[in-house]
Parts: structure tokens; sequence; C-alpha cells
């Protein structure tokens, strides 16, 4: 593919929370972001709620796609492909997505690009970025925390996973028991700000030497019962404390997660770390993790592109369309796609 050729591809997202779509030309320009967040919609029940979360995405998907269009001046006519987020997700979320992107396909008969939500994440990076292959990447999100070697564009490979709760989920979960509201991560970060880290010594689960997995539910537990304990003593955590204990629990998961990733970078012999994902705009696991890795290159996505959007959709297809790869119709949502496919 010549090097003068501006291919722009049309990405789509839609397997949460915020309804997206992005122009992206040859993988790294952002020539449009659009992003319709379903936060105050969900703030009453504390979490998302799949049912609504469907509804929302179909209101507005059309408006959505429209506007990145406009944005970057750019027609259907000069979209050279669509890129959707195929899974995993919330099924009716991705339903609303990937529904929309096969029929406009059909409609303005364009090749179409299914992409992995984590591939995504991943080539977020690559939109400000240009890191150069192999290296190790630090993906952590609502709904997953993993440590990858990332070979090339197409070759990867999983060194550990968490076992039960993923990072951005004991935010959540945590955020939720300390009465600081949904979305758990940037308001536990917040809070955090006014906190003592050293105030109470959460445990952190490093497992057995040598694993590259990771563990939050017991710490969860840890913060519920500390919690349920000073209640049962007919003396509840009143706001500083609650202050103090989102600063410790903030650490307990920053820390297992910056040492964990500078510790493999260190044995497997990587100088570069891509951090991605929502939790990778956490100010305080970003400067943990230099702090671990003062050797090591350490890259992450600005805070618009480390939550959920659509550039990185697109970007994600870019290498994959250069390759001649391309779906049919028969794409469908995947909720359950495991956590790397490549
Ligand atoms: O990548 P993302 O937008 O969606 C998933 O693919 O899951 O990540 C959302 C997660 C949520 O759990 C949210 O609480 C967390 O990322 N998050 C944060 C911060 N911003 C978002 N966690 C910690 N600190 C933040 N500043
Ligand atoms: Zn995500």
């Amino acid at each position: 593919m010549g090097s003068n050729i501006s291919i722009n591809i049309l990405g789509i997202e839609t397997s949460c929370d915020e309804t997206a779509a992005a122009v992206v030309c040859n993988g790294c320009l952002v020539r449009s972001n659009i992003i319709a967040s379903q936060i105050a919609v969900h703030q009453p029940y504390g979490g998302v709620v799949p049912e609504i979360a469907s509804r929302q995405h179909l209101e507005a998907i059309i408006p959505v796609v429209e506007q990145a269009l406009a944005a970057a001046g750019c027609s259907f006519e000069e979209i050279d492909a669509i890129a959707v987020t195929e899974g995993p997700g919330l099924v009716g979320a991705l339903l609303v997505g990937v529904s929309y992107a096969k029929a406009l396909a059909l409609a303005i008969n364009k090749p179409l690009l299914g992409v992995h939500h984590w591939q995504g994440h991943l080539a977020a990076v690559f939109l400000e970025h240009s890191p150069e292959y192999p290296f190790l990447a630090l993906l952590v999100s609502g709904s997953h925390s993993g440590l990858v070697e990332v070979k090339s564009d197409s070759s990867s490979r999983l060194l550990g996973q968490s076992l039960d709760d993923a990072a951005g989920e004991a935010f959540d979960k945590i955020a939720r028991a300390l009465g600081l509201g949904y979305p758990g991560g940037p308001a536990l970060e917040q809070a955090a700000e006014g906190g003592n880290k050293d105030y109470y010594a959460f445990p952190r689960a490093w497992l057995s030497e040598g694993s590259w997995d990771f563990s939050f539910s017991g710490l969860k537990s840890a913060v519920l019962n500390y919690l349920n304990r000073r209640k049962m003593l007919g003396n509840p955590c009143q706001k500083e404390e609650i202050c103090h204990l989102a600063a410790s629990a903030q650490e307990a998961i920053v820390e297992v997660l910056a040492v964990k990733a500078a510790a493999a970078a260190k044995t497997l012999g990587y100088n570069t770390i891509v951090v991605a994902g929502g939790v990778a705009a956490n100010q305080r696991l970003r400067r943990l993790l230099l702090e671990r890795g003062p050797d090591l290159a350490i890259l992450w996505p600005s805070q618009i592109y480390c939550t959920d959007n659509a550039a990185m959709i697109a970007a994600a297809a870019y290498s994959r369309f250069c390759r001649g790869e391309r779906d049919d119709l028969g794409l469908n949502a995947n909720p359950r796609l495991g956590f790397y496919k490549a």
C-alpha cells in the first residue's frame, strides 16, 4: 500500500455504555472522535444496566455516526472501510453496533471488519505513539486485566490475566462499597487524592512466584469487611476516613499492577511497556509504573483514548485492512470472545 494513499476507516464501538464513532486516517490520524456517554442514565442504578444500555445505543448510533462523519468532513463515499467492535462486551449493546455496521456496509458497498475490543484498546496507543515491536502490554479495563507479549500487529501471547475481578471491576466495586458512586474508577481516584495511601494495609495478592496472573477479589472483601466491622461497632467510617480507605485500596490495586508489569518486562527482556484500557487513565498507576520501571519506556494513551472510544477500533482495523482481510455479513456479536484472540 503506497504511503501517499489515505485510508479512512469509520470505527464504531458499542460494547458497553458508550456509543462511539470515529474516522481515522491511515490507522493513526484521528479526523473525528465522537462519544455519547450513558453515565447519567445508569448513575441512579450504581452500574450499567444492560437492557437500558442497548436501548440507548439504538437511539444514539445514527446521530453519533453522522456527527463523526460531519466532524471529519467526510462523506460515506470517502470512507474506505467500516470497523466495528464484535466482542467481548454486553450482547445487546454489541448487537446494535454490529447490526448497524453490517447494514451500512451493505448499503454503501464498503468493506467490513470486526474488531476485538481488546485489540482496539491496544491500538489506542498507536494514535499518539509509535512503539516498536515486540513490547509488553498491560491491559487493564472494567472487564479484563492482563499482561500480553505483543510480537507484531498480528501476533501476541497472553502471559497472565485476572483470575477473578478485573482491575477496573475492583475499582468500581470498592468505590460502590465506599459510597463513591459510578463510574467507580475516576470517583475512587478523586477521593484518594485527599487520603493517605498508607492508612490501612489492604492485602496484595502476589500469587505464586513467576505467575503473571492477578487477583483482586480478596481486596474487595477486605474493604467490605473493614466497613462492616466499623458499622457493627457503631462507628461507621466518615468522609475523611473514606478518602484514606480509597487511597489505601487504590494503592493495593495499582502497586500489584505496576510491580508485576515491571517484573515481567525485566524477566522477559522487554524495554517498553504499553498500558491500555480504562484503568490506564489512573494517574497513580502511571506514577508507580514510572517509579518501578525507571529504565523502561512506558507509553499510555491520552485519557480520552484510554476509556472506550471508536478511534481505537478504527486504528486496530487498519493493519488488517492493509493485509486485505475482510469480514462478511455473517459477522456477529460475540460477547464472550476470549481475552485476546491474536
Ligand atoms: O476500557 P473501559 O472504558 O471499558 C472496558 O472495556 O471495560 O474501562 C472502564 C473501566 C471501569 O472499571 C472504570 O472504573 C475504570 O476503567 N477507570 C478507571 C479510571 N477511569 C476509568 N480506573 C481507575 N482510575 C481511573 N481514573
Ligand atoms: Zn474497553
